[in-house]
């Protein structure tokens, strides 16, 4: 039985991933988690539809909606000029807050890992009170979507990702500055958690390897979607 448990893949504390990385298992509550799924549902019938976005060529096979500009690879735009030519969303104020939030709980799990050379504000160059993200990428996964090693590199602003889960568990990718091979860790991110990357983990190589279908709690279902996941990224573009 001691083995079964002894998996650090299943142990769902709050733990410092790399020195500036941190994940925070259940970080949103229930009724958060439906909430937020609410707002998907907005977000979708807005000026500019769930899309796959091509790069080089190649559609990726998660869906995105973006919330103060619309990404594509190197570069951020007011408008969706390779969909529809619209004008985004605006980033909504409660996102913000709620990324202070997930800092602010990271920088505590930070605070008491025996482990970590440096504490908070002087690991991602802010206190959590001054985190203004200003995009956020809202994916959608479905039971096939992945995403391959990448990083988070088209944001000027060095400012951390904050990442939060709804839905399906997936098997997210945490990996080195390096390059896209190990060191890397596989953590499974279930409906309600939050994750930070930023300092010396901000140009982290990361990706999502599998989704484990029909794995969301009840209030985290997307059955309306057919099931699946959604991820959110908040970042800061340094773009006016
Ligand atoms: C991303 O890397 O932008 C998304 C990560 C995730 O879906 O957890
Ligand atoms: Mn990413």
């Amino acid at each position: 039985m001691e083995s079964l448990f002894a998996d650090e893949a299943f142990d769902r504390r709050p733990r410092v991933i790399a020195p500036g990385a941190v994940w925070l298992p259940g970080f949103l509550d229930d009724a958060a988690q439906a909430w937020i799924i609410r707002q998907y549902t907005i977000w979708q019938s807005g000026p500019v539809p769930a899309h796959a976005t091509s790069i080089a060529g190649h559609p990726m096979s998660v869906k995105t909606i973006g919330l103060g500009w619309h990404w594509q690879p190197g570069r951020y735009d007011r408008h969706a000029r390779d969909v529809n030519g619209e004008r985004v969303l605006s980033f909504p104020d409660w996102m913000t807050r709620l990324g202070s939030q997930v800092i602010s709980q990271a920088a505590e799990v930070v605070a008491e890992d025996v482990g970590s050379p440096s504490q908070a504000p002087e690991l991602w160059g802010l206190v959590p009170e001054d985190y203004r993200p200003d995009v956020a990428l809202v994916n959608y996964y479905d039971a096939q979507a992945k995403m391959g090693m990448h990083q988070d590199k088209d944001e000027f602003d060095p400012a951390p990702v904050v990442s939060l889960s709804l839905g399906d568990t997936c098997i997210f990718r945490f990996g080195n500055t390096r390059n896209r091979n190990k060191p890397f860790e596989d953590i499974r991110l279930a409906s309600g958690d939050a994750f930070v990357f930023g300092g010396p983990a901000r140009f982290a190589y990361h990706g999502v390897t599998s989704i484990r279908v029909a794995t969301a709690p009840e209030c985290g279902r997307l059955d309306h979607l057919g099931g699946g996941r959604i991820n959110i990224t908040m970042r800061t573009t340094g773009k006016d």
